[in-house]
């Protein structure tokens, strides 16, 4: 049977894979939030998951504004990546599981959470700087990769609420999967952030710290949160957020906090490191 064995969250940036690229890690700038990773690398480095199940947006390389789906999710042996134009340079293939994918797609389906499948998708900054972020050290990617796009860029979007109750049926989804699998589920995006008009720059640390904090222990107010409260006080692009309760649903009712971590600004942004557990076993 596949499981999911834990939960991550971080943020996605393009200006985080720069600095990898670039080796800045150690910079004044980059180092206090590189920092924040090491747990979770050491974690991964010991559980060695199978695949990761990435929960990003398409920024623009995969979906235009032309078509752009509410829930999709690839079904492919092999996603790359292609240059957007931040400078982040293309990266090795990724390997998908496409019978798992497959499986995946059919039990959402059959619960009522009408995917979008791609057997061609290629995959933006949203995925490939966490999967970076988690494994650029390793020769090869160690994992196979599902990658689970949500639109956040064109309205009307879904809702924080609506993406808890995705990420409860993707659980079953998975643990459906009958071959032995440890499955990892990364949320990214976030935090507080807005990139355009006369907000550009806003960060509410405050409001960053509640949502970890809901995130963790009280998922149902984070579901309480309308997009409207969420822009107000994250950004308009804050709302990326609503991403990690795919992560949050996926995992049981309590969770374990094996690592949290928080820093501000990074870029425009305010960046999150959460790494929860299953704790109802
Ligand atoms: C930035 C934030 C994002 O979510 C994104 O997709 C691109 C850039 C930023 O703050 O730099
Ligand atoms: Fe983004």
């Amino acid at each position: 049977m596949a499981k999911i064995i834990g939960g991550i969250t971080t943020s996605h940036i393009p200006a985080i894979g720069n600095a990898m690229a670039n080796k800045q890690e150690n910079d004044p700038y980059w180092q206090r939030f590189f920092a924040g990773y090491e747990p979770v690398k050491q974690w991964l480095a010991e559980v060695k998951p199978d695949l990761a199940i990435i929960v990003y947006n398409d920024h623009g390389l995969n979906f235009f504004l032309n078509q752009v789906p509410t829930f999709a999710m690839g079904c492919a042996d092999e996603y790359r990546n292609a240059d957007e134009g931040w400078g982040i340079p293309e990266m090795p293939p990724f390997k998908g599981d496409a019978p798992f994918s497959w499986h995946v797609a059919e039990s959402l389906i059959n619960q009522g959470v009408d995917m979008c499948t791609c057997q061609e998708m290629l995959v933006d900054h949203g995925f490939t700087v966490p999967m970076a972020l988690m494994w650029r050290d390793l020769p090869e990617w160690p994992v196979k990769t599902l990658p689970f796009a949500v639109n956040t860029v064109q309205h009307p979007l879904t809702s924080a609420k609506r993406c808890y109750e995705v990420g409860k049926a993707l659980r079953t989804a998975v643990e459906s999967y009958p071959e032995d699998m440890k499955v990892v589920i990364i949320g990214t995006g976030g935090l507080s952030h807005q990139l355009q008009g006369e907000r550009s720059g806003l960060i509410d640390v405050e409001y960053d710290i509640q949502c970890m904090d809901a995130i963790v222990n009280n998922p149902e107010w984070m579901c309480s949160q309308s997009n409207t409260d969420i822009m107000e006080k994250a950004g308009t692009e804050g709302i990326e957020v609503i991403m990690w309760m795919v992560m949050r649903g996926a995992l049981s009712d309590k969770v374990n906090v094996l690592h949290k971590h928080y820093h501000a600004p990074i870029s425009n942004t305010g960046a999150g490191v959460l790494l929860l557990t299953n704790s109802e076993e």
